[in-house]
């Protein structure tokens, strides 16, 4: 009785960015925990290769080609989930980019870029989701990708901070505005990971080792050390836990300097 379940059997799965990277670690690993996932990012090929790995374990994955930026788009995925699976239970927010630019430099363009892909776009699926969602009855979870970057300052750009603090924000009210359809809302907020994103800047020892200087467990995150706290968000393991934000950072967030 007091066991709880991390298994996702039956539960349908939208996970966004799922061609590399973070969420490519967290569509295996969804799909491991039982789940069937639908893999969308702009790059078919980066898709397919995660689907085949899924099904080669015995898992259901489909992919489809969606610029998360775009709401016909977006709208029109949704629809197609819903006409072909029925019900869309999980949904994971994960694409995101960054463009490194200084606060005097940055450039509109580039601001734009980063809010629409980081904010506008979990926004924008949280929303078509989340209308399928209020009509189930067994509700529905959503996990977005924040980051430490959102809680912090530090020096990864002032217009990814001020998007991933958004989404750390945007998490709350929509757990606020949805609870009572059993809708769930929480983030997850890595640390540096190594990704296709992250891999150039930690290939540079001097930064790595300002990054290590201030990381309790002294390494970077493997990506598979993301897996469990996602699964224990949208699985029946949380299902008391709503508009939180868990930071997966070595302990760096904890630190008074
Ligand atoms: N890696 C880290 O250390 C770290 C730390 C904190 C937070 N994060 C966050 O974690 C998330 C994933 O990061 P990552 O390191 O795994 O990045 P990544 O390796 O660059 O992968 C990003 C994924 O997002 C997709 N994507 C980007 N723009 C998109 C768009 N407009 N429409 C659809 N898909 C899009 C990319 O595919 P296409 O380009 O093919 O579309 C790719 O599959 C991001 O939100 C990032 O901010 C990462």
């Amino acid at each position: 009785m007091y066991t709880p379940s991390f298994r996702l059997d039956g539960k349908t799965a939208i996970i966004t960015g799922a061609g590399r990277g973070i969420g490519r670690a967290l569509s295996i690993g969804l799909a491991q925990a039982g789940a069937e996932v639908v893999l969308l990012s702009r790059t078919l090929k980066d898709l397919e290769e995660v689907a085949n790995l899924i099904k080669s374990q015995g898992g259901k994955a489909h992919v489809m080609s969606v610029d998360v930026t775009d709401r016909s788009q977006i709208y029109n995925c949704i629809k197609h989930v819903k006409e072909t699976i029925g019900k869309i239970d999980i949904l994971i927010n994960n694409a995101g980019i960054n463009i490194r630019s200084s606060a005097t430099e940055v450039t509109d363009e580039e601001w734009s870029a980063i809010m629409d892909t980081n904010l506008k776009s979990a926004f924008m699926m949280s929303q078509e989701v989340g209308r399928i969602m209020k009509e189930q009855e067994s509700g529905g979870s959503i996990l977005s990708v924040s980051s430490v970057a959102g809680h912090v300052a530090l020096r990864t750009g002032v217009a990814y901070a001020a998007s991933k603090a958004a989404l750390i924000q945007m998490t709350k009210v929509l757990a606020l505005e949805w609870g009572d359809h059993n809708i769930r809302v929480n983030s997850i907020g890595p640390w540096y990971f190594e990704t296709p994103l992250t891999e150039q800047l930690l290939a540079n020892e001097e930064y790595l080792n300002d990054i290590l200087a201030v990381t309790p467990l002294k390494r970077v995150g493997q990506l598979d050390e993301l897996v469990g706290p996602a699964i224990f968000f949208v699985s029946d393991a949380g299902s008391y836990v709503t508009g939180q934000t868990l930071f997966v950072d070595g302990g760096m967030t904890i630190q008074g300097f």
